[in-house]
């Protein structure tokens, strides 16, 4: 824990968690520990761990007590869980982003204490959500994160064969996601100053592990230019299983958290900015630039 406020990990600890977490499914039943109900609430409530680098609006529900069966169903993907996060916000790129990069950074806190977490953006019942919430008009869960401990018992579809169908394991190589200051040229110097920070990022998670993140690296200008790469727009509405955004958002939002605590690990620090910038987006292919990180 850090020293300047005990509540909360340090980044040097966080740096560890980015490399362990990994999505639960099945949890034990058991209630979450005063302890873990603290540090929810303290983060919920710390200004600085709540803000990103935009300042949007966004809001964060925390649920203990949560009944599954009858407050949020989960289409029998997550077992027995008791507490739950809601990420709810106006459906514009940049506060999905933002809140994803503070919900993320909770996760983070969580995983280092000991519990576990999946983040959900399609398999949970909106209806159910949105009738246990309190949602303006023009907002949306983007996503609910159902927190507790894992189950010693498993199941043989949810805690073996999803991971394995979804690869969750598995991340795309360092030269499929980045690139040098540009889209046609693989970023492939693993003597870049940002290399192992760009490597472990990769760890992040993403809807349906489709690691929806790409940066253009530009070494000579110290910055990482962050874009979406989609590919569930089509899974997006308000159907069953849907998602009630372009999960991808949310996918850089997490990403970003991480990528930023990996370069501080490294020494290096810098700020968030949107730029113009000339860099050519292939035709063929649906990406959106989100930000850029510029080192101080
Ligand atoms: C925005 C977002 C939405 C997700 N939605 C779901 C979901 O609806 N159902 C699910 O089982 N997992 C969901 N996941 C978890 C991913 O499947 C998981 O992160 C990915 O397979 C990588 O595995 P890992 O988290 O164990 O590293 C989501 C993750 C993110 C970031």
């Amino acid at each position: 824990m850090t020293t300047e406020n005990s509540s909360f990990y340090s980044d040097e600890e966080l740096f560890h968690a980015m490399q362990v977490r990994k999505s639960t499914r099945t949890y034990n039943g058991v209630e979450l520990k005063p302890e873990h109900l603290r540090l929810i609430q303290n983060y919920l409530k710390d200004e600085t761990q709540m803000k990103g680098p935009f300042g949007d609006t966004f809001r964060i529900e925390f649920m203990n007590d949560v009944d599954i069966d009858e407050q949020i169903a989960t289409y029998g993907y997550i077992k027995e869980f008791n507490a739950v996060l809601m990420a709810i916000s106006t459906p514009e790129p940049s506060a999905l982003f933002e809140m994803a990069y503070v919900l993320h950074g909770l996760v983070l806190q969580l995983t280092e204490a000991g519990v576990q977490t999946v983040w959900l953006g399609g398999a949970f019942n909106h209806k159910d959500a949105i009738n246990i919430s309190d949602m303006n008009e023009n907002e949306i869960i983007a996503a609910v994160i159902p927190m507790g401990y894992e189950s010693s018992k498993k199941r043989l579809l949810f805690d073996y064969i999803a991971p394995v169908i979804l690869g969750a394991k598995h991340r795309k190589r360092v030269d499929d996601v980045y690139f040098s200051n540009d889209f046609q040229t693989p970023f492939t110097d693993n003597s870049s100053k940002y290399y192992e920070a760009l490597d472990v990022a990769r760890r992040a998670p993403s809807a349906k592990n489709k690691q929806s993140w790409r940066v253009v690296v530009d070494e000579e200008n110290k910055s990482l230019h962050l874009y979406a790469f989609f590919s569930l727009r089509d899974e997006v509405g308000t159907g069953r299983k849907q998602y009630a955004c372009p999960p991808e958002y949310l996918d850089l939002g997490a990403y970003f958290r991480t990528l930023e605590l990996a370069l501080i690990h490294k020494g290096l620090e810098g700020k968030v900015i949107i730029q113009n910038l000339s860099i050519e987006i292939p035709q063929e292919l649906d990406i959106e630039y989100i930000a850029s990180w510029i080192q101080n």
